[in-house]
Parts: structure tokens; C-alpha cells; sequence
């Protein structure tokens, strides 16, 4: 069902309006330095456009998992200074989440201007979801929207227990894009549908993989999942990383769904990640050799498979493609899946290491139909539940002359 999209009130609804905008800027930082924003890229149109209608915009987000206490570390420092710049415009900010200090500055706030509140989870009010903390943050905006789809899966103050006290729940335009694309993978596939499944273990997916492979027409394995599916089927893997839980799966799996999953014929091994000195290409894995990457005849035979379709979905990298020796497999694989846009393919890609895995192999963001800022949040649609942060916000069907209060 589609949700209320902030484009869908009338302009003059902001004007003036405090609007609590939920994003996910959970983005990894080294040294003080972000080194992917890509989740910060992708909500400057909500931001841009409340700001263009006059809202004085309350930005929240969390980073990491602080667990309630203050970690300098986790501070939105540097998040300020990266969004300021990608706005053009200065972001306030007072290093606090709640409290009378941030009260006078939100009050002071003038129209079109941007407040950015501190890491909501130095709080743990925020992730206990506290009826309290979530009146307190509710009590400074008068229109609240959620554009965190990354953090939707979380029962948390921000996304959930605050959103309760506004009449209105509206989606930004990231949120809005997600469950476009999002919901027609999981329900409506342009066929034929191919389902890439890479990345470490197969646990953490075996929700979104179930129901996936469930609706594709053709399921390429590759990295750690596809190690499990080979040595469900019997075949040598040596020492490579294995999800043992789930062979009994993989091998229901290979029984029910054999014909159209397809798994790695070649591999590129080494003795261990620290000693590369015998990295080769081999057809089979010895028992003292580990796999780390996708072989150049598996690259071929999955882009091959790729070509043709009508949409793809791909999470996880073929191999440990952040070393140069394990990276070409994953670069191919990038390259097919950025062609079968150019040939008019729908292509989603999602998670944290597919995109510095497309990074990593130049492809362009506009060579991706969608890529998706969801780790967690994605592989649980996909997996067909229902995630509270998005299920609280207002239906499209239930559009009533909306105006802000
Ligand atoms: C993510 O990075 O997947 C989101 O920001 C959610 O983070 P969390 O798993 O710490 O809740």
C-alpha cells in the first residue's frame, strides 16, 4: 500500500512548521572522516525541498550502537559538517537530543533553517522506545516524516513511539523510492527475475533468500553462500567459510529449486587470507585451500545468465573483493549488472558491501535502477515483514485534506 509522501500535502503545509525528518545516518566513519554517505546523498531532496518550503527542519538519526552512553567517537560532528556542505547551507547544531537547551535553539530556529540533533542512541530511551522520550522528541515538531528506511525495521522512540503523536505520518522521498522498487521485487518482478545472493553468512539472509528464491527464475550464489550450497551438494570446498547451520536447508533447497540455482565452477583459492602466496584459479577447492573469490568461468556464466532479464536483485559480493587479488569476480558482476540496466533491466542492488562493491568497480549510481540504502531493514522486506517504521506512517487511501496543525 503506498504512503503519504511529503510531495502529496500542499506546499504552504510547511511553512513556518517544525518537521522532524528521521533519516539513517548510520554511515561508516574513520578517523573522524565518512567514508561512504551515500545514505546522507540520498535524503538532501527531502531535506532540500522542506527547506525550500520554508520548514524549520529537525534532523535525527542515530550512529552505531552506543548503547545509551556518550562516545565521543559517535558524535554527529562530523555528520554536521558533511551535511552542511552537501546542502550549501549551515546545519545548527547544539549536541543534544533533548532537553531545554535544544528546546530554546529549535525555538530560535528560523524558517528554511536545519537543526541536527545528536546521536539519538546516547540515549537508550531511543531504543527502549520510551513513551516518555518519545513525547519529548514529539513535543518539538508539529509534522513528523520518516526517511530512515534503513532503521525502519527498528521498534525505536525515532521511528516508532514518537511518530504516534503527530495526526500525520508522512514518508520522504527516500522512504517513498524504497518501497517503489522494494515492493516490486518482492511482489511484482519484471521477469525473468534473477536473484544474486552473495556476502558472508547465509543465516543473516535466510528470510529474504527463502521468499526470493521462492519467486525467481534464476538464483546466482556466490561468496560464502555459495560455499554452503556446495558442500550441501557434496563437493570439495576445502576450508572455506561454510555456514554449517544451514546445509540442511541448502540441500532442501538444491532438491526443491536445483534447476534454477546456479553456483560457482571456478574459484579463485589462496592457503589463507593473511598468506596469498598460492593464489590461483582452480575448477575444485583441496582440502588446505580456502575460496575467496568467484573464478572467471563462474564471472562469464553469471553474466551470461544476467543478460536478458528483466529485472535483477544482487546483495553481497562474490568474494573478498576489498583485496585486490579476490576483486575481480565482484567487479565483473558489478559491470554485467550495471549492463542489464543499459538493456532496460530493472536493477536493485542493496546492502552496506554491495555498494562499496560497486564503488570498487566504477560502476555508476545511474548505472543501478536502485540502489538501496537498507542493511538489515532491506533483507527483512524483502523477507516480507512488515517493518513498524514504515507500517505507522499514514496510507496514501487515507489522504484526508491534510494541513498541518
Ligand atoms: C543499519 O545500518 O542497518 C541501520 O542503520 C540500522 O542499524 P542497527 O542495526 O544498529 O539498528
Amino acid at each position: 500500500m503506498s504512503k503519504l509522501v511529503i510531495s502529496d500535502l500542499p506546499d504552504s503545509s510547511f511553512e513556518g512548521k517544525r518537521v522532524f525528518v528521521r533519516v539513517d545516518f548510520n554511515v561508516p566513519i574513520r578517523d573522524g572522516k565518512i567514508s561512504e554517505d551515500y545514505r546522507i546523498r540520498r535524503a538532501i531532496p527531502t531535506i532540500d525541498y522542506l527547506i525550500e518550503r520554508k520548514a524549520k527542519v529537525i534532523i535525527g538519526t542515530h550512529l552505531g550502537r552506543p548503547k545509551g552512553i556518550f562516545i565521543p567517537d559517535l558524535s554527529l560532528k562530523p555528520i554536521q559538517a558533511r551535511l552542511s556542505e552537501l546542502l550549501g547551507k549551515s546545519v545548527n547544531f547544539t549536541g543534544n537530543v533533548v532537553g531545554d537547551e535544544l528546546k530554546k535553539a529549535i525555538d530560535t530556529l528560523g524558517d528554511g533553517e536545519v537543526m541536527l540533533l545528536e546521536n539519538l542512541r546516547f540515549h537508550k530511551e531511543e531504543t527502549d522506545n520510551d513513551p516518555e522520550f518519545s513525547k519529548e522528541l514529539a513535543s518539538f515538531a508539529d509534522i513528523y516524516v520518516n526517511d530512515a528506511f534503513g532503521t525502519s525495521h527498528r521498534k525505536h522512540a525515532s521511528t516508532y513511539g514518537m511518530a504516534l503523536e503527530f495526526n500525520h505520518r508522512l514518508a520522504g522521498f527516500l522512504v517513498s523510492r524504497e518501497l517503489k522498487f522494494l515492493t516490486r521485487i518482492r511482489e511484482n518482478p519484471e521477469r525473468p527475475f534473477v536473484v544474486i545472493v552473495g556476502g558472508g553468512k547465509i543465516k543473516d539472509k535466510i528470510h529474504a533468500l527463502k521468499s526470493l528464491i521462492d519467486k525467481a527464475d534464476k538464483v546466482l550464489l556466490g561468496g560464502g553462500a555459495a560455499y554452503t550450497f556446495l558442500k550441501a551438494k557434496g563437493i570439495n570446498i576445502g576450508n572455506s567459510i561454510v555456514d554449517d547451520e544451514m546445509l540442511g536447508w541448502a540441500k532442501e533447497s538444491l532438491e526443491k529449486y536445483g534447476d534454477k540455482i546456479f553456483l560457482p565452477v571456478d574459484h579463485v583459492v589462496a592457503d589463507n587470507f593473511e598468506r596469498r602466496k598460492n593464489c590461483m584459479v582452480m575448477d575444485d577447492i583441496p582440502e588446505d585451500l580456502q575460496g575467496f573469490d568467484i573464478g572467471p568461468k563462474t564471472a562469464a556464466l553469471f553474466a551470461h545468465q544476467i543478460k536478458g532479464t528483466g529485472s535483477v536483485f544482487w546483495g553481497g559480493p562474490m568474494g573478498v573483493f576489498e583485496v585486490g587479488d579476490f576483486s575481480a569476480g565482484t567487479t565483473q558482476l558489478a559491470r554485467a549488472v550495471a549492463l542489464a540496466t543499459w538493456r532496460g533491466a530493472t536493477t536493485v542492488v542493496g546492502g552496506g558491501e554491495t555498494i562499496a562493491a560497486i564503488r570498487n568497480a566504477e560502476v555508476l549510481d545511474s548505472e543501478i535502477t536502485h540502489i538501496s540504502t537498507g542493511g538489515g531493514a532491506l533483507l527483512e522486506f524483502l523477507g516480507g515483514t512488515d517493518l513498524p517504521g514504515i507500517s505507522i506512517l499514514d496510507n496514501k487511501e487515507n489522504e484526508i485534506s491534510v494541513v498541518a496543525s
